[in-house]
């Protein structure tokens, strides 16, 4: 708690200096605890000068570093980021956060890591991590409903992302149905969401968003054209202000509407960003059979609407994928 008072403190007096005398009066303890939080600040990836006789001078955040000190300074959520857990290096942040979960993790809990091993996409597919280049991060949410609500998580997650990368890059980005973020034909974004419910009443136990976003320019493998946030928008934005951003997002979208049905408002957005709006596509069920049709856009509960021939279809996610070819 020293630590999250004193960071506040040193932010709040940004480029002038603060005396140790000062901040420990102001957070009611000794000058040695003001000096061991100012140590552990240094080692999260804050620049902080001591300045003998003097006190501490803040200068800034080495984004390379990710530290949950500098995202709660940066969060103004009710309960999304509320526990951050950051992971140098882990198989896969959503593994992570679903044992967390197992072992009774609270709603809005969020683990974030540098670098991930085992980096999980849909459909089996792998995420490619590489460490200091993207943010990997999945948030534990505890609704209070049951299994038939999930269809609007992945509208509701890829329209935050969206958001939170305008807001901060100025890009326009757009998605594949249902939350695949695409920049220029090339993806930037991918989102998973695993859950766990009740067998008996269909009741979520809990879900898990994981989202991987590629910030900085890395070699990625030749099976996806991938692009990152420096390569479309020129520079690389700090990974902090936009998982800050993300999170933030991400809780407002759940305070619109009902959690089952997205509103009128949501359903625009996403049309307008939606890369296959209007168009004809190529539709491939799990049992590999294809179909084409037109996309007329997504239903209250986020599932896809298609004219096929002369039949309407509304098709769910997970019975069917879009093919970009
Ligand atoms: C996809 O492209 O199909 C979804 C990719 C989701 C990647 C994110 S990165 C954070 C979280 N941890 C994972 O293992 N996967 C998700």
């Amino acid at each position: 708690m020293t630590k999250h008072k004193l960071l506040l403190l040193l932010k709040r007096n940004d480029g002038k200096l603060l005396s140790g005398g000062y901040a420990a009066k102001e957070l009611g303890v000794s000058r040695n605890a003001v000096w061991k939080a100012v140590c552990s600040l240094k080692e999260e990836g804050f620049w902080i000068d001591t300045v003998p006789n003097k006190g501490y001078l803040y200068r800034g955040h080495d984004d390379r570093v990710l530290s949950a000190e500098e995202l709660y300074s940066l969060l103004h959520t009710k309960n999304l980021g509320g526990n951050i857990v950051v992971c140098p290096t882990v198989d896969s942040t959503s593994l992570e956060a679903r044992r967390l979960a197992e072992a009774g993790a609270p709603n809005g809990m969020t683990v974030l890591a540098d670098c991930q091993t085992d980096g999980r996409g849909r459909r089996d597919h792998s995420f490619y991590s590489p460490a200091g280049a993207g943010i990997y991060m999945s948030v534990i949410i505890r609704p209070k409903e049951s299994i038939s609500v999930l269809s609007t998580f992945p509208i509701r997650a890829s329209l935050a992302v969206t958001r939170a990368i305008d807001s901060l890059c100025g890009l326009n980005v757009q998605i594949k149905w249902p939350n695949d973020l695409y920049w220029n034909g090339k993806k930037l974004c991918g989102i998973l969401t695993n859950y766990s419910a009740s067998a008996e009443d269909g009741m979520l136990e809990y879900v898990v968003i994981g989202i991987g976003i590629n910030v900085g320019r890395a070699v990625y493998p030749e099976t996806i054209p991938a692009v990152s946030l420096e390569e479309a928008a020129g520079e690389a934005p700090s990974r902090h202000a936009l998982i800050a951003l993300v999170l933030e997002e991400l809780e407002r979208s759940w305070e619109k509407g009902t959690l089952d049905l997205l509103c009128s408002e949501e359903i625009q957005s996403y049309e307008e960003r939606m890369s296959c709006y209007g168009d004809f596509v190529t539709l491939e069920y799990l049992s590999g059979e294809r179909e084409e049709g037109r996309v007329l856009g997504i239903t209250p509960e986020g599932f896809l609407h298609l004219q096929a021939g002369e039949r309407e279809k509304v098709l769910k996610n997970g019975e069917v994928s879009l093919r970009l070819d």
